[in-house]
């Protein structure tokens, strides 16, 4: 466990010692707990936002039946209504505890036929020519740093068919102002602990870096700390259409968050609809 004394008094983003590791079994039960949580879109969106996200996507998704890769799945929220839809589903995640999640709703939802459930890593997936489309949902791409986005673009790039569709929500700033943040409160329980503690928060946009990290440390009545952070490199509007080049991708559209209007440098967040290059895949 680090001590929060040996770190900067400025979080750095994507530090290794403190960075949440999505793959702990630990860390994906307590996950599981907030994406499923109907208060709140911290994890996930909350299953009525998620109904129309699904209309949106059936929009710009190939016609169903077909293969359809959902990256970085979470508990299957999006995986098991499009299987629903029609669409043969492989639903993809680093968590564990998730998946198993996945897999039980399908189940219940009577589509397990449908849902091929897979902890995987997006990192060193290596699924070749496999799926008439992919989505990657919630920005997921963000949570990597620069370099890493671009290898994992790459892998999703090389896992479509030919012009198939990968749809990425991708966000451009935080909803805060340059600098810090910081709050506390007592928290019943949270990703750090499943026992009552102080949380002390701290969020830093770096308008300079284009990045967003948001600091957790839980301090315990023992007197001991636990602390976490989840960093975010973002990608201004106008580096998207470089970046999915760089991977081998040709945008079709960037739409703003999920209407159907144009994206801009002055959107939030973008849905963005990229195709696999037929020249030029690294
Ligand atoms: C914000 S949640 C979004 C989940 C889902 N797309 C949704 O919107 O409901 C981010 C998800 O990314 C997953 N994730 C993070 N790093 C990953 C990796 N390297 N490979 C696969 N999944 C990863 C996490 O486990 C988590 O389920």
């Amino acid at each position: 466990m680090t001590r929060p004394s040996r770190l900067e008094a400025w979080p750095r983003a994507f530090d290794p010692r403190i960075e949440l590791d999505w793959g702990d079994p630990v860390v994906s039960r307590r996950l599981l707990r907030e994406h499923l949580d109907q208060d709140h879109d911290g994890a996930s969106r909350r299953v009525s936002v998620i109904d129309g996200h699904v209309r949106r996507l059936l929009r710009l998704l190939p016609r169903p039946p077909a293969d359809l890769l959902d990256a970085a799945c979470g508990p299957g929220l999006y995986s098991v209504r499009l299987a629903n839809a029609g669409f043969r589903v492989t639903a993809l995640d680093i968590g564990p505890a998730v998946v198993a999640h996945a897999r039980r709703l399908a189940r219940n939802a009577d589509v397990s036929d449908r849902v091929h459930t897979r902890v995987a890593d997006l990192r060193t997936f290596d699924d070749r020519d496999a799926f008439d489309g992919a989505v990657l949902i919630y920005h997921v791409l963000e949570a990597f740093p620069r370099r890493t986005q671009r290898s994992v673009l790459r892998r999703l790039a090389r896992s479509l068919r030919a012009s198939a569709p990968l749809l990425v929500e991708m966000r451009l700033r935080p909803d805060q102002p340059e600098g810090r943040i910081s709050s506390w409160d007592v928290a019943p329980r949270s990703l750090l602990s499943d026992r009552r503690h102080l949380l002390l928060v701290e969020t830093v946009h770096d308008r300079a870096r284009n990045t967003y990290v948001l600091r957790e440390t839980a301090v315990f009545d023992d007197g001991t700390a636990a602390v976490q952070q989840t960093s975010s490199a973002l990608t201004r509007f106008d580096d998207i259409r470089p970046l999915f080049a760089r991977a081998g991708m040709r945008v079709d559209a960037i739409h703003d968050g999920w209407t159907r209007s144009r994206g801009s440098s002055l959107s939030e967040s973008v849905l963005v609809v990229a195709r696999r290059a037929e020249k030029g895949l690294p």
